[in-house]
């Protein structure tokens, strides 16, 4: 097999909402992709050799002084080009011809593009048509719009809104278009994509999950050699899937750690044992650290500061297990392209920390070993296919995330083993309920939140005063926003009988229906 990443689409980023889905879209067609931002350097773009561009969409004005600008290495190349909605008005910006603000005001949401012209990338595609013409149905979101196009390019659609719509020059295998084809609203934006990147851009499909294992298996051998590898398994999705893979690549020379820290959910021990080291052979050492996470956040209230005993512990154990394994040259991490994005934007400081997230897995930075991250490429959509594909139970890889410091953030202040114990068993019956209702992918992320507050409850004759849980169920994107899911009355109903019914120590079930913004999605 050649390179996998022989072919490939450099993503130019204009900080677009929306940037991290074209690339998923190109990946979805089979094809390597990367995002840089846009103001990489020449050499940059010059040394990766794309076999097209992508310009993404972004918040900003081109007309505005200092506005984001394509690289100039991107418009001397010869490579196509495809400009979306801010990529296309930058392009016509740096290309001579007129973006003006738009005279009235914006054109957000769904739009009919009329096709007037012939170009390869759009022949064919047509969601209806209207007075002869092949109508688009697509989603738009600009403020500015194009007023006149550069030379050599001819107009292809146009709409209310944005007169030049789309625009091509074949000859240089350039495109422009207003509206966002990789939001699910543009009916033909998958297959503007493909067109682009399969037709246009000549690349031959080769980005598929069999390829992607074969590929990441190879590498993995060839850097890491006879060497071992260590790697801290928590048993969410990244981490698992790490661990199927180079178990398939180097087989016994890897070790996993799982340590259980008493705030994971019910049984989730025993599962991730039972997957890795009972079912596929996986060497796993489990370490019950139970007592000393507890004993740790004895009477800690403040939630940054339970994060950081929670992450600190665990390094502190790892270090542990790990200095008993003196062979160990490797260090395994279920880092994926997301968090490699993340942080190449926090380092340009164009992030924003809402919290110190730990990641269980997190890199103990004096270690002295070196790093392998198979997953570094992937978006989470190809790490649970290809997790899938390598064996792991569908159930594991699209289980909801769950937070490095687990339980010890939905128990609201102190964490105690009471406590503990009385939140896994109710986030057991509202999972389970919502898996048995076949609502459990409905919601994005869904768990119970312990209140350590009494309220009154009554039981047969007798009042009494238990403990409040708060069911949270939302529907994101992004995780950067969410609503709470609006999950069935009678199934809450349910849910909340269940709890209270077989808990004792719980007399009261609520319902989170905060949205993010203001309120996060876990509650501390
Ligand atoms: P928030 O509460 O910030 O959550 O709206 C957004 C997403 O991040 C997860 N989360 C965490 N993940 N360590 C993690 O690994 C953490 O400390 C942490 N806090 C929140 C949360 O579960 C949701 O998916």
């Amino acid at each position: 097999m050649s390179d996998l990443h022989d072919q490939r689409i450099l993503i130019i980023d204009f900080g677009g909402q929306t940037t991290q889905l074209i690339a998923r879209r190109v990946r979805e067609c089979g094809v390597y992709c990367e995002i840089h931002p846009w103001d990489i350097s020449d050499d940059v773009v010059a040394a990766f050799q794309p076999s097209g561009v992508i310009l993404s969409g972004g918040p900003e004005s081109v007309i505005a002084p200092g506005a984001p600008r394509i690289p100039d290495a991107v418009l001397q190349q010869d490579a196509p080009v495809l400009g979306i909605c801010y990529g296309m008005q930058a392009m016509v910006n740096q290309l001579g011809g007129d973006v003006q603000a738009q005279p009235s005001h914006g054109e957000f949401g769904y739009a009919s593009v009329a096709v007037v012209a012939e170009a390869n990338l759009f022949s064919g595609l047509s969601d209806r048509v209207e007075s002869g013409k092949p109508q688009l149905d697509v989603w738009m979101s600009h403020g500015d719009r194009v007023e006149r196009l550069p030379d050599g390019f001819t107009l292809v659609g146009t709409s209310d809104n944005a007169p030049s719509a789309m625009m091509a020059n074949e000859a240089a295998c350039r495109y422009g278009i207003q509206f966002h084809p990789e939001v699910t609203h543009t009916l033909q934006g998958e297959n503007i994509l493909k067109r682009f990147v399969l037709d246009i851009c000549g690349c031959d499909g080769l980005w598929t999950p069999d390829n992607i294992i074969d590929d990441a298996i190879e590498r993995v051998r060839s850097a890491v050699g006879d060497e071992d590898v260590l790697l801290a398994l928590s048993g969410g999705v990244d981490s698992s899937v790490v661990a199927a893979l180079l178990h398939k690549a180097v087989g016994k020379q890897l070790t996993c750690v799982f340590v259980d820290n008493g705030l994971l959910r019910l049984h989730e021990g025993d599962q991730v044992m039972q997957t890795f080291a009972d079912n596929m052979g996986v060497t796993v050492i489990r370490v019950n650290a139970q007592d000393r996470f507890l004993n740790a956040l004895a009477g800690v209230t403040d939630p940054e500061a339970k994060r950081k005993i929670i992450g600190n512990l665990f390094i502190e154990v790892f270090e542990e297990e790990a200095g008993r394994l003196p062979n160990a040259q490797w260090l395994a991490q279920g880092t994926i392209y997301p968090d490699v994005i993340e942080s190449a934007a926090s380092t340009s400081g164009s992030a924003h920390l809402i919290k110190s997230h730990h990641n269980v897995g997190g890199l103990p930075s004096e270690m002295r070993l070196k790093l392998v991250e198979p997953l570094r490429e992937l978006f989470k959509d190809e790490v649970r296919t290809i997790g899938v594909d390598l064996g792991l139970p569908p159930s594991m890889v699209q289980r909801h995330p769950f937070p490095g410091p687990g339980l010890g953030v939905r128990i609201l202040g102190e964490v105690t083993q009471e406590f503990a114990d009385i939140l896994r068993e109710a986030d057991a019956i509202f999972i389970d309920a919502l898996r048995a209702h076949d609502l459990y992918h409905s919601v994005s992320q869904a768990f119970t939140v312990f209140l350590p507050v009494k309220s009154v409850g009554v039981t047969g004759d007798g009042r009494r005063y238990d403990y409040v849980v708060a069911l949270r169920a939302v529907e994101t994107i992004d995780f950067m926003t969410a609503r709470a899911a609006h999950l069935p009355w009678d199934f809450l109903e349910e849910v909340s009988r269940n709890i209270c019914n077989s808990i004792p120590r719980i007399s009261r079930v609520t319902y989170d229906v905060s949205s993010k913004p203001p309120a996060t999605i876990e509650w501390e």
